[in-house]
């Protein structure tokens, strides 16, 4: 099979990038900048293209409907995503295109949150400092996207992403374009993810494995 083939084989994997204080990131532009580089990815840095907040709804509607699967991939800032990022669910996914009777234009594509987090993995779990796991404060997303007819899958996420050493680091920036990679293509069957609340580094390899088995 000639490359030309198995690129033409690819499902195209969106990934809009939300981080407002970039200089300051130790882990999330290194993600971004490892797959920016992927045939199969398209990385938009969101503060990049919109300083000023203006998003422009026909472009970002149309990089929607060109890809197949969409990440969205931020920092958790307040429980929740970077003020950008919901600034551009609130104009970009509109009535009548994303939701409504007639709006049915994302129904079907794949949805996934990459996020890192200052709070460790015992931070959220039941008992711990947030009192909840993880996958409850992504419930807005979650919703959103099952209102657009898209499949949520887990998120891909790192804890402790400021305490860390550079290993866990590596390790971590080296498994997404794995993840990404796998998502384009026929590797990854998405039930193999059904079961899990969230993805962790470990079980990039996991994952890899048990689709190669
Ligand atoms: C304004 C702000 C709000 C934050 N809110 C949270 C939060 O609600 N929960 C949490 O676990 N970490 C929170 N953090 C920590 C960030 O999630 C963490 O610094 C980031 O994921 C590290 O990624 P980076 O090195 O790419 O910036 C917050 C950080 C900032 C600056």
């Amino acid at each position: 099979m000639s490359w030309t083939r198995r690129k033409s084989n690819l499902k195209r994997v969106l990934v809009l990038f939300a981080h407002p204080a970039q200089r300051a990131s130790s882990i999330n532009v290194s993600m971004a900048k490892r797959v920016e580089q992927l045939d199969s990815v398209t990385l938009v840095d969101l503060y990049a293209e919109y300083p000023r907040f203006e998003v422009d709804i026909e472009r970002e509607q149309a990089r929607l409907l060109s890809h197949d699967v969409i990440v969205f991939q931020f920092p958790l800032f307040w429980y929740s995503t970077p003020a950008l990022l919901k600034q551009w669910q609130d104009l970009v996914l509109e009535y009548g295109f994303a939701y409504g009777p007639k709006g049915k234009r994302l129904a079907g594509k794949r949805v996934m949150a990459s996020v890192t987090t200052g709070g460790s993995a015992n931070d959220y779990s039941l008992g711990g400092g947030n009192n909840r796991p993880f996958p409850d404060f992504l419930l807005p997303l979650r919703q959103t996207a099952e209102l657009c007819g898209m499949i949520f899958l887990p998120p891909f996420v790192l804890h402790s992403a400021n305490h860390i050493d550079t290993t866990d680091a590596r390790m971590h920036i080296d498994a997404y374009p794995v993840l990404l990679e796998a998502l384009a293509s026929a590797q990854l069957d998405t039930s193999h993810l059904e079961g899990l609340s969230e993805i962790t580094t470990r079980d990039v390899a996991e994952i890899m494995a048990g689709a190669a088995a």
